[in-house]
């Protein structure tokens, strides 16, 4: 079974959204809102990274090629509910244009009689981007007002923003509920690369958790421990681990007050039988900057002026060593300070591992997070990984086991609309 294909054997969620994909669905001459999440990085007026335009694609072609008016609904940035000139839209709506390869129109307002105008004068096949919704306090607010005015302008809504649907927001949720609700083709792969790692993932199951706070990510810890059977814990938190256990760390960043929840993590994992695998071996500099001087040395042998910024060699080693029993992995987070060479090399010795370990059909890997997929990026293996979530905060709160309200609302669609 291919990542893309609909699975209802997994859980509720993902049954309940590959119920609802495009497949059966008739849009010809009807209106679809679809909720996009182009929330890109812009610079200087231009987009910087088109992966989340890229990955819309087969959504929007599909439905335009289907004959339907496709009207686009996103954020930008957080423009907390007023407008701000420099958060529009339009820029990204010229570029998904040209990632499309055809013309896409815009609409300076998302409601009202400006977003009217433009969708009346949609054809069968057309696309047109609205202004950002945030520019409206109604977003955020969830306000059925608002929603009322976004779902007025269309027949049927398709939610493509997996990486938005952790926010319960108008346009995500409260739209929702008041149109036949569909899952698009981003949402529908995420969801089903997502259960296929955790919610019901070939074992033994592996998780690499990475980062700088062990604070950002304790939910995360607490839900894998019980859930994944092996647990890589690098990055800046594992100095937290380690001094927790005793090791001295140096000048190394670390939370002093989680020492206790650290040991409670590791005690708990014993509980439920998760093997946690932290650093062993560390790449230590006095300073942080690029291609300072560095040495790798045991956890031990941490020197009081130094910090610890990489994993070192004989870990990443380790855990290499045990890929051949290992069936799916989840990575969330870089193993060193990965954008400031030489603090890369664990990070990118640990993907190649797992990219060919991927390559030859022996894991399933999905990786996610947005520094995680700019690390894969940065090692060349992103196209290597089984998937690679395009979703930051919404990819952490699903590892956290929580639930997406608008993930959780397309399935009380599925029910209300029969
Ligand atoms: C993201 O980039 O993670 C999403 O677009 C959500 O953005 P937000 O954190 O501003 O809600």
């Amino acid at each position: 079974m291919g990542l893309l294909e609909p699975d209802v054997r997994y859980g509720r969620v993902v049954r309940v959204a590959v119920s609802q994909t495009l497949d059966d669905l008739k849009v010809a001459g009807q209106r679809v809102l679809l909720r996009a999440d182009l929330n890109v990085p812009v610079r200087d007026g231009k987009v910087t990274d088109l992966t989340r335009l890229e990955r819309l694609v087969p959504t929007i072609r599909e439905l335009s090629d289907k004959g339907a008016r496709v009207i686009v609904l996103s954020h930008f940035d957080r423009p907390k509910g007023k407008i701000v000139p420099e958060l529009s839209l339009r820029p990204i709506a010229q570029a998904l244009g040209v990632v499309l390869g055809r013309p896409v129109g815009f609409a300076e307002d998302c409601i009202g009689p400006e977003a009217a105008r433009i969708v009346d004068a949609m054809q069968g096949g057309d696309v047109a981007v609205l202004e950002n919704t945030r520019f409206h306090p109604g977003e955020e607010e969830n306000d059925p007002a608002f929603a009322k005015a976004l779902a007025q302008l269309a027949d049927i809504y398709v939610n493509d923003a997996f990486s938005v649907s952790h926010r319960a927001h108008a346009s995500t949720e409260g739209v929702a509920k008041l149109l036949p609700s569909y899952a698009g083709r981003l949402m529908q792969a995420e969801l089903t690369a997502l259960e296929q790692a955790l919610g019901n993932p070939a074992r033994p199951v592996a998780a690499i958790v990475a980062g700088s706070k062990v604070s950002t990510k304790l939910e995360l810890l607490t839900n894998l421990v019980g859930k994944v059977d092996i647990l890589v814990i690098g990055g800046a938190m594992a100095n937290t681990f380690l001094a927790a256990q005793g090791h001295d760390v140096g000048k190394s960043l670390q939370e002093k007050d989680l020492h206790a929840t650290a040991l409670q993590i590791l005690k708990t994992a014993k509980e439920k039988g998760c093997d946690i695998i932290l650093p062993q071996d560390v790449v230590v500099a006095k300073t942080f900057a690029a291609n300072v001087p560095t040495e790798v040395v045991g956890v031990d042998a941490i020197p009081a002026d130094s910090m610890a910024l990489d994993v070192g060699p004989a870990t990443v080693a380790a855990f290499i060593k045990r890929l051949p029993e290992i069936k799916t992995i989840i990575w969330n987070g870089p193993l060193g300070a990965f954008e400031t060479k030489p603090f890369d090399a664990a990070t990118n010795e640990l993907a190649e591992a797992i990219a060919k370990a991927t390559d030859e059909g022996k894991i399933v890997s999905v990786g996610g997070g947005g520094d995680t997929v700019s690390a894969l990026k940065l090692a060349g293996v992103h196209h290597r990984m089984s998937y690679l979530s395009s979703a930051g905060g919404a990819f952490l709160e699903w590892m956290e086991g929580k639930i997406l309200p608008g993930v959780e609302v397309l399935s009380a669609g599925l029910s209300n609309m029969g």
